[in-house]
């Protein structure tokens, strides 16, 4: 397992108390935690080069520009893409997801067509395509899906069809931290002539992910999630594809020369980045990558194996507990979705706070998965880097208690 006592000294906000307890933070699929190289990386280009950037020939834009596309490049290494040209930079995930929808797929998929989605996608991944099937009269189809939370593929050659036009798949569900299959997906939907659309906010900050290997046109993720700041995220698309797309938002930066009447655009990637792009914490998620990098992605992978198994195990030791989604940890990445006997989980949520642990509740942007689960809503812990198996105790142990406290005081039983 990783040294995660030593990589929490990197993370000045670990040691805060919260109600006098110390922070437990296991809501790492909603963002993570960022390290002092990471936060200093902003406080370094705010004092000592702001500049825009690709613009001026002064020495602090130039030194901006250099960083800036430096970033690029270990964004690209980080997830073995050919060029630095095929990351284009966005807000999130979201906004990656939504780049594509309003440019390629609003340009490609016509009446008829189908859009293979999974139940278990993000709403990032679906209201996007909610929205192209409406527009373009294509139909929004779903990938079945067995009871632990796995895709059922036994009649795999019935859901990819000549009507296939774009698979869009979550790598590692933010929910049930299912591990979907993606690589043998996009042959399979290569094969029917459809493009491949991977959101991988939960797969790049977790485990090795190569872009080349999972031959996906497009891959979205976030910085905030791994590591890096907010603000900033990542399009990644194979380069003849990105050739081929029209620009999505319009203004400068992206252009080449500019008539009163019409204007022509920039080379790659530039050409989908209107505007002053977020420049400081694209810096920042360079930083993030570099650190990621020095732990080793195997190695960061090989940890939350470790940790969801033992969280796995202990929660076996939860009477009236559910858990969701696949039970082997070498297959599903590092959240555990539950519920707790008849305790609503905001309640669940609100007693695990006091106590400093912080847990999600709610839908987790997943509402059609909820309702195929059958329930509104689920509590979910997700680890990181630089959670530990005593944090993973505390978590257990403060579920006990509030089984207890609820069985007791509540029900009286
Ligand atoms: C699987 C998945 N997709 C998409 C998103 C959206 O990410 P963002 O809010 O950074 O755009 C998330 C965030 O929770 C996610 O977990």
């Amino acid at each position: 397992m990783l040294d995660s006592g030593k990589i929490r000294e990197d993370f000045p906000i670990l040691s805060k108390k919260v109600y006098g307890k110390p922070l437990v933070w296991l809501d790492n699929a909603a963002t993570s935690q960022k390290p002092r190289s990471v936060i200093q990386s902003l406080v370094d280009y705010y004092e000592g080069y702001n500049a825009n950037v690709h613009r001026g020939v002064h020495a602090l834009s130039i030194e901006s520009t250099d960083a800036f596309e430096l970033a690029r490049q270990k964004v690209a290494d980080f997830i073995h893409a050919d060029a630095a040209e095929s990351i284009v930079w966005t807000r999130n995930t979201t906004e990656a997801i939504n780049l594509v929808a309003n440019t390629w797929a609003r340009d490609n998929i016509g009446a008829g067509d189908e859009i293979l989605l999974t139940p278990m996608e993000h709403h990032s991944n679906l209201v996007p395509w909610q929205k192209v099937a409406q527009e373009n009269g294509a139909r929004l189809k779903f990938i079945p899906m067995h009871e632990d939370g796995t895709l059922d593929l036994e009649n795999i050659d019935a859901i990819f069809g000549p009507r296939t036009k774009l698979l869009a798949i979550v790598h590692v569900s933010n929910s049930m931290g299912t591990i979907n299959p993606v690589k043998e997906l996009a042959a399979r939907a290569h094969a029917v002539g459809a493009m491949v659309l991977v959101d991988g906010a939960q797969s790049v900050p977790h485990m090795p992910v190569d872009v080349n290997d999972l031959d996906c046109d497009f891959l979205a993720f976030s910085g905030h999630k791994m590591l890096g700041p907010t603000g900033i995220g990542v399009l990644y698309a194979k380069r003849d594809v990105l050739e081929e797309m029209d620009p999505f938002l319009r203004g400068g930066e992206m252009v080449l020369e500019v008539w009163y009447d019409r204007a022509t655009w920039n080379a790659l990637p530039m050409r989908f980045e209107a505007g002053t792009p977020n420049i400081a914490d694209a810096i920042g998620l360079g930083a993030a990558v570099d650190y990621l990098q020095a732990l080793g992605m195997e190695n960061v992978r090989q940890h939350e194996v470790e940790l969801t198994g033992y969280g796995l195990k202990r929660f076996e030791e939860l009477d009236e507990v559910v858990v969701y989604g696949p039970q082997n940890p070498d297959v599903r990445g590092g959240a555990i979705l539950f519920n707790a006997a008849d305790i609503h989980p905001h309640d669940l949520g609100t007693i695990m706070d006091r106590q400093g642990i912080a847990i999600r509740t709610g839908h987790h942007c997943t509402m059609p998965l909820m309702r195929t689960l059958g329930v509104a809503a689920t509590a979910r812990a997700s680890f990181y880097v630089y959670n530990t198996t005593q944090e993973v105790d505390t978590l257990v142990d403060g579920l006990k208690e509030a089984l207890e406290y609820f069985a007791h005081e509540v029900r009286g039983a």
